[in-house]
């Protein structure tokens, strides 16, 4: 949801902000700009589309040369994807990019007209920088700490004085920042990835924390203007991690990272052949005295949650309720001090989640973290977190982040189930053994790319398709949708394979697409007959089952065979074809893969 750089250094600063912002374009890419000053004044450069536009541009028009400047990668939120809504605006005497939303720019735009400011664009942004110039008399800080203190929202800004040149100031509350630290050069940026070609070394910055970036330096104030030292942490994340690597595409990369992820995330908390989830503070003591469990979270995050629903109350004997966090923010949720939240979150910096998190504490839940992103808002406010260790996810449709944070959920079950007495310890020793066997089970199934391919060769055309399961099942079908959906632009809808025919059945008509989902062994012969019901109304059905169940004709046109692990654990397997399936679909369309139109990675706003 925008992603913004700064940089001061010695460096070609438009190509360096450039490189750091085409690792941030997954927060948003439907324009892009820079300020650079150059000759110590400020030149902009902005342009509606992608990254690589403004690059063209920048070649034919002119690059603008000096070792300072800010840049912007935007996703609309106030005002269409347009040349004069793109970032950096300015005023006067200040050029400013921003992450976030001003919630109260309306009021503030009306003030700054009636003081005489003119507006060219529909941006909430642009009122900062009028507002900052309205404030500026001649001390940067000042402006800053005046303007903060009314605007509403959710901000990280980066800000360049014209008086003051080759110097860059940054502020933040509720959107991520971050202060790059090099040799005789220091950055801003929303995100890690974009400074790993120059450094591993990073400030974390607290809200409303001013950071100065001047002479290849960085210099941390607090908000009464204190100079504060700040800890430096070390990415251990590295510069290949951000590449494609030889991949066609980061999400093609990303779904075959998911053996190494999977592993990495949960050989340390595996000791002796038992769940440990002690490194987060969560004893066996604390989880026997949880009541009820919620899991919040947005997205393909939330979809991990229904995993892990389904999981816990099947070994723990816990109710886990879950809920999309823009739902649970505003349903005056009934938590208490027994309940335990779980908030789910790759980016842990989703405005929605975030909030949800801030409620549950609010009302007095202990509340988990599961986290991808080291040191996001999400990960520094929850009770406890559990990082997964997926490394930096690049592409907008979410794979491997899904995967380890339904590995996680696993951990988190078997522990409970332990914690509660609902499974022996010799139970748990060998769901944990499974589990930890299930790496090299993923890359069996990655060797089905190319029928995965060739059944997305089939889906292509279609203009409707249907996800169908039970159980475990159904909660994956969720998932294998919405990745269809998000990159290949087919309508499509999961339903409960047994609820299809009170309604939704209505919709399947000759040739359409139904991807039927059958891996909990129980609940098989039951799938079958809704799989036979749409087969026998004209449906094309894609089943995905164990390789040695015996599937006919009248069943299914196309089998996607999986390797046979414990029926709980098969959500694992079964999932690396659906995205597969939606992987190809997008590629064959000729879309742009890791760009999906309209979206973004990170969404900070409500
Ligand atoms: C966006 C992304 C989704 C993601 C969701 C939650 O909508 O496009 O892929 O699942 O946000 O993101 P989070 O970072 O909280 O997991």
């Amino acid at each position: 949801m925008c992603g913004i750089v700064g940089y001061v250094g010695n460096k070609d600063c438009t190509r360096v902000l450039l490189d750091s912002l085409s690792k941030l374009e997954y927060r948003g890419y439907d324009s892009a700009g820079i300020a650079v000053f150059e000759n110590s004044k400020i030149k902009i450069s902005k342009t509606k589309g992608r990254l690589a536009s403004l690059e063209q541009k920048l070649k034919r028009e002119g690059w603008i040369n000096g070792c300072c400047g800010i840049g912007h990668t935007r996703w609309a939120t106030h005002g269409e994807p347009s040349d004069v809504n793109s970032h950096p605006h300015a005023s006067a005497r200040v050029s400013i990019v921003h992450n976030g939303i001003i919630e109260n720019y309306q009021k503030i735009k009306s003030f700054l007209e009636n003081n005489g400011y003119e507006f060219e664009s529909q941006t909430d942004t642009e009122t900062v920088a009028k507002l900052l110039d309205f404030y500026f008399d001649g001390d940067p800080i000042k402006a800053i700490r005046q303007t903060i203190s009314e605007i509403e929202g959710s901000y990280a800004l980066g800000i360049m004085f014209s008086e003051f040149p080759d110097t860059i100031y940054a502020v933040r509350k509720d959107s991520p920042l971050i202060v790059g630290i090099g040799e005789n050069e220091a950055f801003i940026a929303s995100d890690v990835p974009a400074i790993l070609k120059y450094t591993r070394n990073y400030y974390l910055l607290e809200h409303d924390e001013i950071v100065v970036l001047k002479d290849g330096k960085a210099g941390v104030f607090d908000k009464h203007g204190v100079h504060i030292e700040k800890e430096l942490h070390t990415a251990d994340w590295d510069m290949e991690a951000a590449e494609k690597g030889g991949y066609a595409h980061f999400m093609l990369k990303e779904i075959n990272e998911q053996p190494t992820a999977v592993k990495t995330t949960i050989s340390p908390r595996i000791t002796d052949g038992m769940p440990d989830l002690s490194e987060c503070g969560m004893t066996k003591e604390r989880l026997a005295g949880y009541r009820s469990i919620y899991v919040v979270a947005c997205g393909t995050a939330m979809h991990a949650g229904l995993v892990g629903k389904y999981v816990i109350e099947q070994l723990a004997r816990v109710p886990v309720t879950v809920d999309v966090a823009s739902e649970f923010r505003y349903r005056n949720p009934i938590l208490s001090a027994e309940d335990l939240v779980i908030v789910v979150s790759q980016s842990g910096e989703t405005a929605d989640t975030l909030e949800a998190l801030r409620l549950s504490k609010r009302i007095g839940a202990q509340t988990l973290a599961i986290v991808n992103v080291k040191g996001s808002s999400i990960a520094r406010e929850a009770d406890m977190v559990i990082y997964t260790h997926a490394g930096p996810e690049i592409s907008v449709a979410s794979t491997k982040a899904y995967m380890v944070q339904i590995a996680v959920f696993y951990l988190i079950a078997f522990e409970l189930a332990y914690a509660k007495e609902a499974i022996t310890e010799e139970e748990c020793r060998r769901l944990t053994a499974a589990l930890n066997g299930i790496p090299e089970i993923i890359s069996v199934v990655l060797q089905q790319a190319e029928q995965c391919k060739y059944i997305a060769s089939k889906l292509i055309n279609a203009g409707n398709l249907l996800y169908i399961g039970r159980g475990l099942d159904y909660a994956l079908s969720m998932e294998g949708s919405l990745k269809l959906k998000e990159i290949s632009y087919i309508h499509s809808e999961s339903y409960a394979a047994g609820e299809l025919k009170h309604g939704t059945i209505s919709l399947v008509t000759n040739g359409m697409p139904v991807v039927a989902v059958a891996t909990q062994r129980e609940l098989f012969d039951k799938t079958v007959s809704n799989v036979k019901e749409v087969k026998a109304r004209g449906a094309t059905v894609i089943f995905v089952t164990h390789a040695y169940k015996t599937v006919e004709s009248d069943v299914a046109d196309f089998k996607i065979a999986l390797p046979t692990v414990d029926d709980i654990l098969m959500p694992i397997p079964a999932v690396v074809p659906l995205q597969l399936i939606a992987y190809y679909t997008s590629v064959l369309k000729g879309n742009d893969v890791d760009k999906p139109r309209n979206l973004a990675k990170s969404v900070t706003v409500e």
